[in-house]
Parts: C-alpha cells; structure tokens; sequence
C-alpha cells in the first residue's frame, strides 16, 4: 500500500492525499490547499525540517553519532586514507586505485601555482586584513583568470577547475598567512605531498629544505579528512544556493567561504580559543558555566543543528590532539577545554539540550600547537572543504531536479500606498 499522508482542514472541509516518498511529502503538494487566496506553503527559517536535494555524497545520523562519505565511515577513512584520496572519494563516488591516485595527486601537483597577476591583488589587501577575507576575495577573482569554468555543463572544464581549485586552496591559504606576517611567499614544492607542502609554504624559512615531523603531516591529513564535507551545512547551502543562478565553481566557493566565516559555523574554531584564552584557568571554568546557563554567553565548540549526540570528528580530533602535543608540547589551555566538556556532559543544561563538543571544540587546540595564529583557524577548515564543496557542486549541476533556489516569504509590510511628497512628510 501507497504510503500517504492525509489532511484534512477543518475551516474548507477541504481534504488531500500527499504522498509519503522517502520519509518525505513534497512541499509544492501543498499548494492544493487554498487559504483565503494564497496556497498553502510550510514556514522553515533555518532549514529545520526541510529537505532541498537528493545526495549520495556525505551521510550523517545525528543521534547516533554517524559520519560517512560515500558510504565509509569517517574514523575508517581518517585512520587509513589521505586527504587527496578523500577528496578524490567524494567527488567520484569511489576510492581510487593506485594508478588512479597518483594521477590525481599529480593532476593536483600540477595546478598548486597562483596566476602571477593574484599576487597584486593579495598586495592590496591591509596588513591586518583576516585571512578569510583575502581567501575569499582570492577565490572569487579565480573566475577571471579561468572563465573557462562557466562551461561547467563540459564535464572536462568542470574537473579541470575543480583540480584547480583544490590545488591552490593551501597555495592561498599561505600566501595569505605570510603576507600578515611581512614574509616573503615560498612557492609549491613539487616534492612534496598536499599537507607536507603546505606546511613548508608556510613555515619554510632561511633553511634550504623545510622537513616537517610525519606526525604533524599526518594529523594535519586528518584534520583535512574530518572536515572534507558535512552534507548540507550552511556554506554548502551557501554553494549550491550561488550554484543555482548559473554560477562557475569559483564564485560559488567565495559564498561558501562567507559562509564558513561565520562563529556559527566554520569561525567557531577560532572563537573556541579565544574562549579558552578568556577563561584562562580551570577553577574559573564554574563561573563561565554558569554565564552559559544565564544565557549571557554560548559555549563555542558545543551543539550542532544535526548531532544529538557526541561529534564523531571531535572524538576523532581529541585523539589528534595528543599526537600532537607529543611532538609541541602540552598546551595549557587543554586542562581548560577538557574542564568544559566535563561539565557540558554532566551539567543538566547541556544534557537536556544534547549539546556535546563538536568538530571545532579541540581543533583550535592543534591549530595553535602547529604555529597558527587563530585568525588562521577557519582558513584550515575551508581548505578541505573545498573538495566537498566541489563535489557538491558537481552533484548539484548534474541534477536535473534542481531550479535556482528562491524560497518563499510571508510579507509582513505595508501594502500599495501612495506616494508622499517630501514636504508632506514628518
Ligand atoms: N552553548 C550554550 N547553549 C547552546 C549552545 C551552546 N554552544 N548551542 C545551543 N545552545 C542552546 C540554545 O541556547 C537553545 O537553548 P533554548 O532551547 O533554551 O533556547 C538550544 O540549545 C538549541 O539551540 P539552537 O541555537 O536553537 O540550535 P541550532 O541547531 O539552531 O544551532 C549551533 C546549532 C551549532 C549554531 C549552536 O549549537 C551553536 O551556536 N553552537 C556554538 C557555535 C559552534 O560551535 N558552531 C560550530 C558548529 S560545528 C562546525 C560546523 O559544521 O559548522
């Protein structure tokens, strides 16, 4: 039998039969209903319970704590894969073969170089600008030195500016950290892997050769891993919303980039660690609470719109943690954090509202052991998740189902007035 969802609205005696498909009615079903004129529509500020595309890319179960892309579970693909075979993963549906990945990983290689010419913008920006800003506007100007990524209906222009995108996400992401810092740029080293090179851009200094320790190479391919995709979150929102108008990869990432910056969402990794650095020590972790409970206050790295439940990437992360710490050094402000996630998993307020750490509440923690600055934070999260913008990009462009995105409103204004001549007005 049909699985149906019957209405009935009393006021009409009107009545109708929507079907149920994928635990799912469809929204435009509604509108058979009229109400004094104006079909029937949902009312969703947030997205809370609306669904706005098929994706076989990233799945997520909030309560039970559950993260795969394409199908394999994230702790799998952090323990054993590399952030390049991530990458590859979720914009082909498919780890790759041996033969396959070296040939991305030299696709990728090929393309780390910026067009000369985007140095004279990074050369415009203030010293002090945030990193987010010259990622941003960067990637947006990429559309002029490719236009060649309005053809993204030309499945080969499509990869060739996803490549390239990826490619020069970490290349700008340095630039832009040592342009604040008033170093000179160090080129891509074709040497070296994805992570390694990124490092040596952007902590190479006087030596000939910048070695970075493995162990640093690595978490940073797992922080790239864990935070590759996240399925429809606010700044792939964000790229498929830009997507939908006709959009070239580039100027969809920049809205995506926007997106991310916010404390909400992506910039709340750096607003974790300027929390721990306010609260500074550990018996001032009761008075914080209890300003979080007032409402005064939100505890940064804490609570997501999906997961009811344990951040299976911040589990993930606070293993990095030590790895890492191993080679730098304990960071004091650890105690801190580990003060707070006692409390919101045993305080009533945080239980009862299923608030647990999230992906950002210990990825500060590395990202200041490594030598970033915390404006730096986001720009290490927006890197990766380049490649799942990408692939979601990709999958929105080859949809059929998908029309540009215009959502409804419920006009709460003047109407039709007439016009009121200035010396009439108060
Ligand atoms: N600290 C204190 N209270 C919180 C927090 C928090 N971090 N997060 C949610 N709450 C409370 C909130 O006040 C509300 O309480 P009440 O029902 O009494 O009004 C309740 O929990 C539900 O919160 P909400 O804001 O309606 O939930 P949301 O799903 O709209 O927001 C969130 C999700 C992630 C924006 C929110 O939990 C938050 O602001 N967290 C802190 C920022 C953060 O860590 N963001 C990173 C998210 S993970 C990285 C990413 O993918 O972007």
């Amino acid at each position: 039998m049909a699985d149906i969802l019957q209405i009935r609205r009393p006021a009409s005696g009107t009545e109708a039969e929507l079907a149920i498909t994928e635990a799912t009615i469809r929204a435009t079903e509604l509108r058979q209903f009229d109400i004094s004129g104006e079909p029937l529509a949902t009312f969703d500020p947030g997205f809370m319970n609306t669904a706005v595309c098929h994706s076989a890319i990233t799945y997520i179960d909030g309560d039970a704590g559950v993260l795969e892309y394409r199908g394999y579970p994230i702790a799998e693909l952090a323990e054993h894969s590399t952030y390049l075979e991530v990458a590859y993963l979720l914009l082909n549906g498919e780890l790759p073969n041996a033969a396959q990945l070296t040939q991305w990983e030299q696709q990728v290689t090929e393309h780390r170089t910026l067009p000369d010419k985007l140095k004279t913008v990074l050369a415009g920006f203030p010293y002090d600008a945030h990193p987010m800003t010259i990622l941003m506007a960067s990637v947006a100007a990429f559309y002029s030195f490719y236009p060649d990524a309005r053809n993204f209906d030309d499945p080969e222009a499509r990869d060739l500016n996803i490549t390239r995108l990826i490619a020069k996400m970490p290349t700008l992401a340095a630039f832009a950290y040592r342009k604040a810092k008033a170093r000179p740029y160090v080129n891509p080293d074709d040497s070296y892997g994805y992570c390694h090179n990124f490092l040596a851009m952007l902590f190479k200094q006087a030596e000939r050769r910048y070695v970075a320790d493995p162990r640093l190479i690595r978490a940073m391919e797992v922080l790239f891993i864990l935070h590759a995709d996240h399925e429809q979150n606010c700044s792939t929102n964000a790229v498929r919303s830009v997507a939908s108008s006709g959009n070239d990869l580039y100027t969809c990432a920049s809205a995506g980039i926007g997106a991310l910056h916010g404390p909400l969402h992506g910039g709340a990794n750096e607003a974790v660690l300027k929390m721990l650095r306010e609260i500074r020590t550990v018996d001032r972790v009761p008075e914080f609470i209890e300003g979080v409970k007032a409402g005064k206050v939100r505890m940064m790295g804490f609570g997501h719109r999906v997961y009811k439940n344990y951040d299976p990437r911040a589990k993930i992360i606070k293993k990095s943690v030590e790895d890492v710490f191993e080679v730098t050094g304990v960071n004091p402000l650890l105690e801190v954090a580990k003060e707070l996630e006692r409390y919101g998993l045993e305080d009533e307020y945080f239980v009862k509202r299923r608030l647990y750490p999230n992906v950002d509440f210990y990825s500060g923690l590395i990202y200041e052991a490594l030598g970033f600055p915390p404006e730096m934070f986001t720009v290490l999260f927006a890197i990766p998740r380049t490649s799942g913008w990408a692939a979601q990009y990709q999958e929105f462009i080859t949809d059929p189902e998908q029309k540009i995105a215009r959502p409804k409103q419920i006009y709460t204004g003047s109407r039709t007035r007439s016009y009121v001549p200035m010396e009439e007005r108060d």
